[in-house]
C-alpha cells in the first residue's frame, strides 16, 4: 500500500474558535477524505520569541539563542509533504505572530539552505475589503521561508470568529487548496494580483517588477526573492560579509557613540 501522505495545517490565530482555525480544518479536512493524514499547530500553544537581532545564528551557524518552539516548529514543518498556512489580518497586514516567525527564519536559512519545494497552501482572513492589503503576500512569505512553495491561497472576509463557516464558496476554495497541496498540483494565482506573492496590483503596475517579492514578470520565469537559490544569495552575499565590514568600522563607530553618550535620555518601563 503506497504510504499516505502526511499534511501540517498551521493556525496563526490566537482567537480560539477564529476563522484561520475553521478554514483549516476545512482544508485538512478535503485531504483527509482523499487519503491524507492530517496533524494541526496552534501557534497559541507554542512560544515564540521575537529576533533579538544577535545574528549569532548567521555568524555561529548553531541556531538561535533563544529556548523556544520557534526551531521545533521548522523542524516539524520539514517533516510534513505539504502544509496548509492560515493567519488572520490585523491593521492590513498579517498578525504580528507571522512577522515574528519571519525574522526568526533567518536562523533556518542559514542551517537549512536550498530549495522551497514543500506544497503550501495558506488561507487569510480578514474583516473588511480593502483593509486587507499585506495579509496575503506576507503570509505567503512566511510560508516560503518555512519550505513551502505556494500552490495556492484565498482571502476570505469575515469579522466574526467562526463566521467563515456561513460561506460555502470560501470553504469550498479552502477544500480545493487542501486537495492542491495533497496533489502537489499549481492552481491559478489571483486576478489582479502578483503570480508569486499575490500582493495586489493595479493592472497597469503588473507589467511591471513586483515591489514585495521582486518576480519580474519580463525576467527568467519563477525568479522572485524568494526561492531557495535567491534566499542563499541573500545570506552568502550580504549577512556573511556584513560582520567583516562592521568589524573594519568598528573604531569608528565606537567613536561615534561615544558622541552620543553626553546625552542618554531617562529610560522608563512599567511597574
Ligand atoms: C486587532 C485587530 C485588527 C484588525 N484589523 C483588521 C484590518 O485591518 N483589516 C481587516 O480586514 N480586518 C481586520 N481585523 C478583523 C480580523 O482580520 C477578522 O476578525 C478575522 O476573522 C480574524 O481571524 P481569526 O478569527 O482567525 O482570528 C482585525 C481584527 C483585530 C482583532
Amino acid at each position: 500500500m503506497p504510504e499516505r501522505k502526511r499534511l501540517l495545517g498551521i493556525v496563526a490565530s490566537h482567537r480560539a474558535g477564529g476563522n484561520s482555525e475553521a478554514l483549516v480544518r476545512v482544508a485538512l479536512g478535503a485531504a483527509a477524505d482523499a487519503g491524507a493524514e492530517t496533524d494541526i499547530v496552534y501557534l497559541s500553544d507554542l512560544r515564540v520569541g521575537f529576533c533579538r537581532g544577535c545574528l549569532r545564528c548567521v555568524y555561529k551557524g548553531q541556531g538561535c539563542v533563544q529556548d523556544d518552539d520557534v526551531p521545533w516548529l521548522f523542524e516539524t514543518v520539514a517533516a510534513y509533504d505539504g502544509l496548509i498556512l492560515a493567519a488572520p489580518t490585523y491593521l492590513l497586514g498579517a498578525a504580528a505572530q507571522v512577522k515574528a516567525l519571519i525574522d526568526r527564519a533567518v536562523a533556518d536559512l542559514v542551517r537549512r539552505p536550498g530549495p522551497r519545494s514543500k506544497p503550501t497552501g495558506t488561507l487569510c482572513v480578514a474583516g473588511l475589503p480593502g483593509w486587507d492589503h499585506f495579509v496575503r503576500p506576507v503570509t505567503n512569505q512566511l510560508a516560503l521561508l518555512l519550505g513551502g512553495r505556494l500552490v495556492g491561497s484565498l482571502t476570505a472576509y469575515a469579522p466574526g470568529p467562526g463566521e467563515v463557516l456561513l460561506d460555502e464558496g470560501v470553504l469550498q476554495r479552502a477544500r480545493d487548496i487542501g486537495l492542491a497541496v495533497l496533489e502537489d498540483r499549481l492552481l491559478p494565482p489571483p486576478e489582479g494580483a502578483c503570480p508569486v506573492c499575490h500582493l495586489k496590483r493595479p493592472p497597469e503596475a503588473l507589467r511591471t517588477p513586483c515591489p514585495f517579492c521582486g518576480h519580474d514578470p519580463a525576467g527568467p520565469e519563477g525568479s522572485h526573492r524568494f526561492t531557495g537559490e535567491s534566499l542563499a544569495r541573500f545570506v552568502e552575499e550580504w549577512m556573511y560579509p556584513s560582520r567583516e565590514r562592521f568589524l573594519a568600522r568598528r573604531q569608528e563607530v565606537e567613536a561615534a557613540r561615544a558622541a552620543i553618550e553626553e546625552f542618554r535620555p531617562r529610560r522608563v518601563r512599567p511597574g
